[in-house]
């Protein structure tokens, strides 16, 4: 059964980087291969993967837009699309990766988007994990076009800010009456010091279940200056010690 994970929150605290170090994990043990998903405009997860991405499914839908008036022969619209949205997933031995590119423009993509979420549905069915990486902020959550994801991540930096913005998060699923099995918060870029009693007294009053305290990591910012995947990232470091535990503690590996 497929297992998605997804990540949401302020802008900066570390999604995208979360993200990558779990599809990291997973695969380091056993767990693959990873669908990663990268469904922020501003995509950038292929970059911490090393995964080149040219085709986005958003630019790959515009091209069907143009050309189905000129569908080769006995080939239905559907059909068509599918094989073109077949061409944008990148395939690497342990990750496949899609990247879903701008959201559409003007014009109705109703038919489309129907036969987009089809796809992604019947796609995500051959992967034991996938993991999405989101944009930053509310809008996404309420035009979730994937399915709904098992787990979704709340990442918070170690400010008052980020947490306040994932218990704002945490009340429009709640509004939206999304189901998700699983909805917690991280919070990234702790100092070696340790939870701040603010912030841990913050954390608690939001309700939501504090499911991992990632730390600030000097070796993490280094790399990601250097343009290294997180792959390259030594298996002892401590950002990835404590995604190993997140990960394990959603049994994403059982
Ligand atoms: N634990 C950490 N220690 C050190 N640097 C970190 C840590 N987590 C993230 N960073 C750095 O913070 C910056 C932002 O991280 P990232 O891109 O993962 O955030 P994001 O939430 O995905 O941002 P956006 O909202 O723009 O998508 C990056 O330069 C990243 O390397
Ligand atoms: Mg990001």
């Amino acid at each position: 059964m497929t297992r998605v994970i997804a990540t949401a929150g302020k802008g900066g605290t570390g999604k995208t980087t979360t993200a990558a170090v779990i599809t990291r994990v997973l695969i380091d043990a056993g767990k693959r291969p990873v669908l990663a998903v990268d469904a922020d405009a501003n995509a950038n997860l292929g970059e911490l993967l090393g995964i080149d991405v040219d085709k986005t499914l958003g630019a790959v839908r515009e091209d069907f837009m143009v050309e189905r008036a000129g569908l080769p022969p006995g080939m239905t619209k559907e059909a068509f699309l599918e094989m073109k949205l077949m061409s944008a997933v990148v395939e690497t031995d342990d990750v496949d990766m899609l990247v879903m590119g701008r959201p559409e423009g003007q014009g109705c993509y109703c038919a489309a988007n129907n036969v987009l979420r089809a796809y992604m549905e019947k796609l995500q069915e051959n992967y034991p994990v996938v993991m999405m990486d989101n944009e930053a902020g509310l809008e996404h959550i309420s035009r979730m076009t994937t399915r709904k994801p098992d787990a979704l991540l709340l990442v918070a930096d170690h400010a008052r800010r980020g947490i306040e913005a994932a218990h704002r998060i945490r009340g429009l699923i709640d509004e939206l009456g999304l189901q998700v099995n699983r909805v917690g918060l991280v919070i990234n870029r702790v100092p070696a010091s340790g939870l701040d009693p603010r912030v841990e007294e913050l954390a608690r009053s939001t309700g939501l279940e504090l499911l991992a305290v990632l730390p600030e990591d000097e070796e993490v910012a280094r790399y990601d200056l250097d343009h290294r995947s997180v792959f390259e990232l030594p298996a002892g470091n401590a950002f990835v010690t404590a995604v190993r535990g997140l990960v394990e503690d959603l049994q994403l590996t059982d």
